[in-house]
């Protein structure tokens, strides 16, 4: 990485955690990522969810169509993980190149009812995963309504994932977007088979935003966003040069007027502006040299993929967040809507 004060060249990044969603919004949110990142891992919790390798394989065909004439951006698939999933899946899964398996509490969150009630229910297919080396990716909250929303990442680390792990101990494991000083705790001490992805909303905002002046839709997501002490903990751990926290934007887009309404979904749209984001955050920390470890090298590790060749560059120049953009004829509201970022990926 070389830096001035106004420009950074550093290994282009990977999105270890993405939505891409599929038709119009595929299409149009596709090439934000796609001119900042080299890889991401997409998520598979579409409408019906990726359950199958053949699914997978056809989703990313339409991924590569909508991507503009000769980029070389890659997306890397994952199946979701349901209680019926047939074992055969899991070969078939290592045969075609599938890195890894994503883990929703049925209920937890977006597009999650199909997900895992159980994990003892998918024991077979947690054994076959540790032994072809596939990752479980996993959503790392309990969905009991009788926890309180803010701790439910914390219970689920203390009720599910520490069994979870003791009975699976080498099968590799990112704890994605974490949100919480338990969970950095967590990850730190815990050994080589446990790493976590962090999200730039969550570097750089605390559970205020959700309400200032007013309720923000746009701030919401789940995990949702936490207290400060928390928040700190995360800028901390993403900026220490530990390996196992490494970027994952979960940007997940939803039209606004599935935002703006009652029961709106959960998700931050941050692939617009991704990489400023996460620039800002390290920047507040006088930490901007830790980002090229952190956005292109640690998570190609842990996924033991090779790491980018390819560089990009960044400068700091103001840039003001658009006020939406446009997909068909509906909105999609990106964060910090018209307020301004510092950073822009030239
Ligand atoms: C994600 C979505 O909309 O798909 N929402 C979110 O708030 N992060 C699902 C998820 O990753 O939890
Ligand atoms: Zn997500």
């Amino acid at each position: 990485m070389s830096n001035t004060q106004n420009t950074m060249i550093m290994a282009q990044p990977d999105d270890w955690h993405l939505h891409l969603r599929d038709g119009n919004l595929l299409n149009n949110v596709l090439s934000f990522t796609a001119k900042q990142f080299a890889r991401a891992v997409i998520m598979p919790n579409l409408s019906p969810p990726i359950t199958k390798v053949d699914l997978a394989l056809a989703y990313r065909d339409r991924i590569i169509q909508a991507l503009a004439p000769l980029s070389s951006f890659n997306p890397l698939m994952t199946l979701y993980l349901t209680e019926d999933m047939p074992l055969s899946e899991v070969h078939k899964a290592k045969e075609m190149g599938i890195l890894a398996f994503k883990m929703y509490p049925a209920g937890a969150t977006t597009n999650s009812h199909s997900g895992i009630k159980d994990w003892r229910k998918i024991r077979k297919i947690l054994e076959s995963m540790q032994k072809n080396g596939i990752l479980l990716l996993i959503h790392g909250e309990v969905v009991d309504e009788k926890v309180d929303v803010f701790s439910r990442e914390e219970v689920f680390i203390e009720t599910q994932l520490g069994p979870l792990r003791h009975e699976f101990p080498e099968l590799k494991m990112v704890l994605e977007h974490i949100t919480t000083e338990q969970a950095v705790e967590y990850v730190k001490t815990e050994g080589e088979y446990l790493a976590a992805t962090i999200t730039a909303h969550h570097l750089l905002y605390n559970r205020n935003a959700l309400f200032k002046g007013g309720l923000q839709p746009h701030y919401y997501c789940l995990p949702i966003l936490k207290g400060e002490t928390h928040r700190q903990a995360l800028l901390q751990a993403a900026t220490s040069g530990n390996p196992k926290f490494f970027l994952g934007t979960d940007s997940a887009p939803h039209t606004q007027n599935r935002k703006e309404c009652a029961f709106g979904c959960a998700g931050c749209f941050t692939a617009y502006h991704a990489l400023a984001l996460y620039a800002e955050a390290f920047e507040s920390m006088d930490a901007l040299k830790q980002l090229e470890g952190f956005a292109s090298f640690f998570g190609a590790d842990y996924y033991g993929l090779p790491r980018n060749t390819q560089t990009i560059m960044l400068r700091k120049v103001a840039h003001k967040v658009p006020e939406y953009i446009e997909v068909e004829n509906e909105r999609l509201i990106p964060l910090r809507a018209n307020e301004w970022v510092h950073w822009q990926v030239v």
